[in-house]
Order: C-alpha cells, then structure tokens, then sequence
C-alpha cells in the first residue's frame, strides 16, 4: 500500500517558539516549580533581592551555577551595587536569551557574564561596547571602558577604545571624563602619533590640567613625551616660565626645551648638521589647527570631480613657519586606474567597449602649487580624516596617511558607498574631509624606505 507523502510542497512548520520563550519568562516571572532560589546581596548594603528560578535553565546556560548548584538550592551570591541592579536582567537573559543594554550598565553586565561564564553575554556585551564608542553619554564612558578592559584582559577592546581616544582626543580632553585617565592610559596616549587634536600646546595644557599628582618619575616621562618642537617658540618661552609644572619639574625636560629652541632658530637642514637627532620629538601629529591643514566639506561627492585649495606653513620650525606653501587638491569619486580604462578599439572606428564605471574607487591627490627649493630635505606625509555621524555625533571614522595619493592605499574609502544616500560617510549628503599636511624633516627623522 502506497501512501502519497505529498512531496515536499505540503511540508509546513508549526513555529511556536516566541510563545515558548513567552513562557519561560513567565515561569521565571511567578516562579512556579522553583527548585533553586537565588539570594543576591547588595555589597555594602542590607538588600537581598530573592529570585525563585529553575536549576535546569541555570545549569544550561552557566556551569558557574552548575557547580553551585550541585548540593545544594538556595544561593546568597554577593554583587557590586551596580551589577545587583542588573541581575533581574541578566537571569531573565539566561531564561529567553534576550537583553536590552544602556552604556552605562555594559560594565556591570559584562562583569556578570564574566563571574557567572556565560560567554555568549561577554561576547555580545564586548561587541556591543565596540560598537558604541561613539554613543551619547554626559560625561563619557571610553576611558572607564578601557580600564575596564585591561582589567580583564580584552586586548581587542582595549585596542578599539585606545583608537577612538585618539582619534577623538579634543572632545575627551573638554570632558569630565578626562580627570579619570589613569597615568598609564595617559602615557600610553601620548606616545601615538595618530593622536587627533588642535595643537600640540593642546596636549600640553591638557596634559598639566588632567595630572593626578603621580610620582615625580611619572610626571617627568609624561612631561618627556611632549613633542616641544612641534609648539612655537613664544609659546615654548611662555610654557618655560609660566606653567607650574613646568617650572617645578624643569631639570627632567631642559635639555628637550633647548634643543626645540635651537630646531625653530635654524634650518632644519642646517640644524641636523650638528645634531645627531632621530626621535619621534619631531614627527608631527594629527593636528587641526590651520597651518597644519583644512576642513573639506564635500557636498554630494558621488557626482563629479572637485577640486580645492588651501595654504599652510612650510613647517613647524620657526625658520619655516612664515613660509607659505599652497595645495591643490583633486577628489574624484569614481577614478580608475589605467589598466581599467576604456578601450578604445580601432576595428568599431573609436566606439568604447564596456566602460566597468563600477569599478571606479574614490581617489584624492595633493600636489603643491608650485615647486620651491625650500621643499629640498622636507618630504610632506598627508592625511586625511574622514569624520562621520554616529548618534548625533560627528567622529573620525578614518585616517588615511599617504605621499602624493590615495592609489598608494588599496582601502581609501573602500566601504564608503557614496552613491547611497544611507551611506554611513556622508552627513547631510556631504563627505567631511579634514587635510592634514604633515613636514617631516629627512635629515632629522632617518625613517626606514
Ligand atoms: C520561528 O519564528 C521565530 C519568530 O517569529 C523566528 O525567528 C524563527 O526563525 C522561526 N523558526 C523557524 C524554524 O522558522
Ligand atoms: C504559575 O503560577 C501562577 C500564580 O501562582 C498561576 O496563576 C499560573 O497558572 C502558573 N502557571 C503555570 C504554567 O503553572
Ligand atoms: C556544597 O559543596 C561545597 C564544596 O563542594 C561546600 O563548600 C559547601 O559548603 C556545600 N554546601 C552545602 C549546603 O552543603
Ligand atoms: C632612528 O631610530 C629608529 C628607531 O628608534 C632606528 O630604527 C633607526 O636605526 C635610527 N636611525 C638612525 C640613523 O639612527
Ligand atoms: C569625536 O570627535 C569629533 C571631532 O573630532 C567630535 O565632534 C565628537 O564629539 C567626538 N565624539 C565623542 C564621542 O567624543
């Protein structure tokens, strides 16, 4: 006897999940057939909140409870307040899976998911951090959020926080959040050279006002690792015999405050002759303020090409920094390299065969308006930050360094989707671009070919 299946076309599913998961959280809601009860206790305080849950689920999601479990049913755990106000959360999370997160309880959360191994929520709670550095909080969370990770050993989020510090170095220096820098994270800050900021006399005063009072050794590297050459002379000498901690610790950066006077009353060129100078104290950073470079603010840059132009100084020695230096500047959106150009066959008299404009990529070239013998000894690294909008806010998604253009990079605005209104590159339909123009002095910085 032949039983017709029907074929796979009347195969359906009964999908009843979501009231599943309805259920299990109204099991841990009314607390019926409870065989574990959780006893959490509030540190440094009388509050115990009692949660009749189910052994079953919190073995499932947590060998943590598993083993506590084991013997026997009523726990008293001990949280931090922080992460107690969380814990109806977090065990409704191991019950249906599900979590809603605000900046301020990632810290609390991931530690739960950490204390209990639940590696799902730490995993997801890392992310979620990640992708929310940029979010809208009155006196930041990054910094907090870097400590936290080197507590617990999350390079990849410390990594993440310590770019976004960079990057966005103004706005975290003009925040409270600035008095919670640890000295380590400070140190560490200050050796980058990809630190975003208006002005190297910036970083100093931020520097002098954010100082805990660490150890003398500690102040002394941190005052060591200002780059002094990169600040003008008036405002070295002013520095030099006004700011306090400059005139208590003096003998620890003499000898760097002399050599940067000495840097900005020569050539360069000349000045490298007597001196045997290779360090990062003469690399500039990513500086915002005009001599260095210029804001472009270009509206729908899917369109067609554009061009602009702009002045800065020839360097930051004051041997230079009255030497104007002009630049154009040409932005295509859809350049293609030679080899992908259009051919033009002469068999079909000149007709173009299959122009890929798709294969178009973004591309930007600075070149100097005119050449001078003053350029001798100085190459000029560009850099261009591409800010973005990411809840509200306006931050640097980017930096691309390069020579002349961006064809020497193979990632130049790569995923930027110009084309799409949507794209997360434009604001207001517009690409916002900051110029960087960065002199660096062959002589005095041998950097490797
Ligand atoms: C069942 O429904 C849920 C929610 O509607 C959905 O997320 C899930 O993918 C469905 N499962 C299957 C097997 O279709
Ligand atoms: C759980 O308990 C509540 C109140 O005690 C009761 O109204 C409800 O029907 C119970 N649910 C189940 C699934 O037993
Ligand atoms: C359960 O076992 C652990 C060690 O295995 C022990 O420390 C604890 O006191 C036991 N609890 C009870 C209620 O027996
Ligand atoms: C300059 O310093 C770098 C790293 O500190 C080093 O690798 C390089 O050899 C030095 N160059 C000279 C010429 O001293
Ligand atoms: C990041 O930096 C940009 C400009 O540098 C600033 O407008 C923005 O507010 C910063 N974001 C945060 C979260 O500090």
């Amino acid at each position: 006897q032949k039983v017709d299946l029907g074929g796979e076309a009347t195969v359906a599913t009964i999908n009843h999940s979501l009231a599943l998961l309805q259920r299990l959280q109204e099991l841990l809601q009314n607390g019926n057939v409870s065989d574990a009860t959780l006893r959490v206790r509030t540190a440094g305080s009388d509050e115990v909140k009692v949660f009749h849950a189910h052994q079953l689920l919190l073995s499932l999601q947590s060998e943590v409870f598993e083993s506590l479990l084991h013997n026997q049913s009523t726990l008293t755990l001990h949280e931090a307040p922080d992460s107690a106000a969380l814990f109806e959360k977090f065990i409704r999370y191991l019950y249906c899976g599900e979590i809603s997160i605000l900046l301020h309880q990632a810290i609390p959360l991931h530690r739960l998911a950490s204390k209990y191994r639940i590696s799902s929520l730490q995993k997801g709670v890392a992310e979620y951090m990640k992708n929310h550095l940029a979010g809208e909080s009155s006196q930041g969370h990054v910094v907090g959020w870097y400590h936290y990770a080197v507590k617990i050993g999350d390079e990849a989020l410390q990594e993440s926080c310590l770019q976004f510090l960079a990057w966005n170095l103004s706005a975290v220096m003009a925040s409270t959040e600035w008095a919670s820098v640890s000295v380590e994270l400070l140190l560490l800050l200050l050796e980058r050279s990809d630190l975003v900021l208006q002005s190297e006399l910036e970083l100093y005063t931020a520097v002098e006002m954010g100082l805990p009072p660490p150890a003398r050794a500690v102040v002394e590297k941190m005052l060591r690792s200002v780059r002094y050459p990169m600040i003008s002379p008036s405002h070295l000498f002013h520095l030099q015999k006004q700011s306090p901690v400059m005139v208590k610790h003096y003998r620890a950066v003499q000898d760097l405050l002399f050599q940067a006077f000495q840097f900005h009353s020569a050539s360069p060129i000349h000045f490298a002759k007597y001196f045997d100078v290779n360090c990062s104290m003469f690399l500039p950073r990513n500086y915002l303020s005009a001599s260095w470079g210029s804001q472009w603010v270009i509206n729908n840059p899917a369109r067609d090409d554009r061009s602009t132009s702009f002045q800065t100084q020839l360097g930051p020695s004051n041997h230079d920094t009255a030497k104007r230096v002009t630049w154009n500047v040409l932005f295509s959106p859809r350049w293609l390299p030679v080899s992908l150009r259009p051919v033009y066959s002469d068999s079909v008299s000149g007709a173009i065969q299959s122009i890929r404009i798709e294969d178009g990529r973004p591309r930007l070239v600075i070149t100097p308006a005119m050449t001078s013998s003053d350029f001798a000894g100085v190459s000029f690294q560009k850099t261009i930050l591409v800010g973005v909008r990411q809840q509200g806010k306006v931050f640097i998604k980017h930096a691309y360094s390069f020579h002349q253009s961006t064809d020497e990079l193979a990632d130049f605005l790569i995923h930027a989707d110009l084309q799409k209104r949507t794209s997360e590159y434009l604001i207001d339909n517009s690409l916002h671009l900051h110029i960087i123009i960065k002199p660096v002095y062959h002589s005095l910085i041998k950097v490797k070919k």
